[in-house]
């Protein structure tokens, strides 16, 4: 038994512990950890976004897109992606040794997000539990996991998202949804699910919103055992004790991304582990940078503050002279016309002395100044775009149809794939993007983490089911 009473759960055929390993890519949660995880009793999640492959003496193979166009380049990486997750599978079924489960998570924005599913459950029949799918609205993937047999568990951040899935689609292989996650969208890393309906700076309470949820699966006849897998700000399991057990949410199981990135099998990096221990409560910022459009969750390190200050570095223009716009932009852009308001000139001008020379356009009639380096890194970024995700706000790429979402490339936003995959095979963890929950400042207040220590996953999970 586990703390409070916590009870193992059925799930995919077994006994397991109601906690869960959230996906995370690129390459944050791959064989190792999902494996170690699911050895511990636990539901281990398997990245499939991107994930790793490795060539014969067991080194990863670095995904390089030497083809020339966008379209190549985006089958190319459907290509790794598949074989990569394949792997990491095979790889983390070997290490759980018949113990608790592995699950995959995909991104429904993710480029080819079907392909690659489809790809990968071809390929490891009788290894995956379930698959976890969150970011947009994925209408598909109940009708893909009944063509593979397996689960299905959506990631959604209200009852009313869950109620359009479910009203569209779910409703229809209501058998092997083996449960819904709910996803804090103030709390959690990675993408974010905040919707119009919910205002960035208040946070809300995640239980009645849990509740909500339960009522709306009920109203749906759906039953109290099919599990609501609590995700976000979960750190210790004492701070949920009136969630345990309780009849009015019906059965629980929790989530953890951010406190499974400091175990020895964790794949991260050491220099990100170790940047983990130093954070402050504050230092995780949720921000709208992403390229997906999404609102996300990341320390506020170097890289995003030099995003944040670019959008600082913007004013709005107009092609004719109208209202407030009266006078010509005279820096950082050529053309003349260019209609600003004259303090924004002022402002621009004042940039441009500061070494920020160059004007870029955004989709929304404005211009952020940059300075000659960073324009070059934007558009080589923009070039040698892999169309990665379905739509992308950054490169304007888009998955299908024409290619293009119509939009102007977006200056201020960058791309989510160098980045993830560059932060996690070593690269600079100053320069790049680092995913992180906002209860990651805990690292270095819980005495489970002094003098240094780094546990095992299964010592995590030991840990999580005392209670701390
Ligand atoms: C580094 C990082 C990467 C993540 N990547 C993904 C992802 O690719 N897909 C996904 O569904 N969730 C992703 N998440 C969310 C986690 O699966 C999990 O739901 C979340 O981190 C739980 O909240 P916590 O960070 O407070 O523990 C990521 C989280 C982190 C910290
Ligand atoms: S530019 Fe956008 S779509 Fe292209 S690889 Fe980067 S993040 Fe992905």
């Amino acid at each position: 038994m586990g703390f409070k009473g916590l009870k193992p759960i059925m799930y995919g055929g077994r006994e397991v512990w109601p906690l869960v390993e959230g996906g995370k890519g690129v390459s944050a949660t791959n064989h190792l950890s999902s494996g170690a995880w699911a050895a511990a009793g636990g539901i281990g999640t398997v990245s499939a976004v991107n994930a790793d492959s490795y060539d014969a003496e067991g080194k990863i193979v670095p995904q390089i897109y030497d083809a020339l166009t966008r379209k190549e380049r985006h089958e190319q990486l459907i290509r790794y992606a598949i074989d990569g997750a394949v792997e990491q599978v095979r790889r983390a079924y070997d290490i759980a040794g018949g113990k608790g489960a592995i699950n995959i998570n995909v991104l429904w924005e993710m480029g080819g997000a079907q392909q690659v599913l489809e790809g990968v459950l071809e390929k490891t029949r009788g290894m995956v539990a379930g698959v976890t799918c969150g970011a947009g609205m994925p209408y598909k993937l109940s009708e893909i996991a009944q063509r593979f047999n397996v689960n299905y568990l959506p990631i959604v951040s209200s009852a009313r998202a869950f109620r359009a899935l479910w009203k569209r689609a779910y409703s229809k292989v209501s058998d092997l949804m083996a449960a819904v996650v709910y996803e804090d969208p103030w709390l959690a890393g990675g993408h974010n699910g905040l919707s119009n309906a919910e205002d960035p700076t208040k946070p809300e309470d995640p239980y009645p919103r849990v509740k909500a949820l339960r009522d709306t699966m009920r109203g749906e006849g759906i039953s109290d055992d099919v599990p609501i897998i609590m995700a976000g700000g979960v750190w210790y399991l004492r701070d949920w004790e009136n969630w345990i057990d309780n009849p009015e949410l019906g059965s629980i199981a929790f989530q953890y991304g951010t406190r499974p990135l400091l175990t020895h099998e964790s794949p991260i990096p050491q220099q990100w582990k170790d940047a983990l221990r130093e954070l402050e409560p504050g230092d995780v910022l949720l921000h709208r940078f992403s390229p997906t459009g999404f609102y996300s969750s990341a320390v506020r390190n170097p890289f995003l503050r030099n995003l944040e200050a670019r959008s600082e570095r913007q004013i709005p223009y107009s092609k004719v002279e109208a209202g407030e716009h009266t006078v010509r932009l005279d820096v950082g852009v050529k053309g003349k016309n260019f209609w600003v308001a004259p303090k924004d000139l002022e402002r621009a001008r004042a940039w441009v002395l500061e070494g920020y020379t160059d004007g870029l356009r955004t989709p929304d009639d404005t211009i952020v100044f940059v300075d000659p380096i960073e324009r070059d890194v934007i558009r080589k970024d923009q070039a040698d775009c892999m169309g990665c995700l379905s739509h992308c706000g950054f490169s304007s790429w888009k998955d299908h149809d024409d290619y293009t979402t119509g939009r102007l490339a977006d200056p201020r936003s960058f791309c989510i794939q160098k980045t993830l995959q560059d932060i996690a095979h070593d690269g600079p963890i100053d320069e790049n993007l680092m995913f992180a929950g906002h209860a990651a400042y805990k690292f270095k207040q819980d005495p489970f983490y002094s003098n240094g220590f780094t546990p095992t996953v299964k010592e995590l999970v030991d840990r999580i089911l005392t209670g701390d």
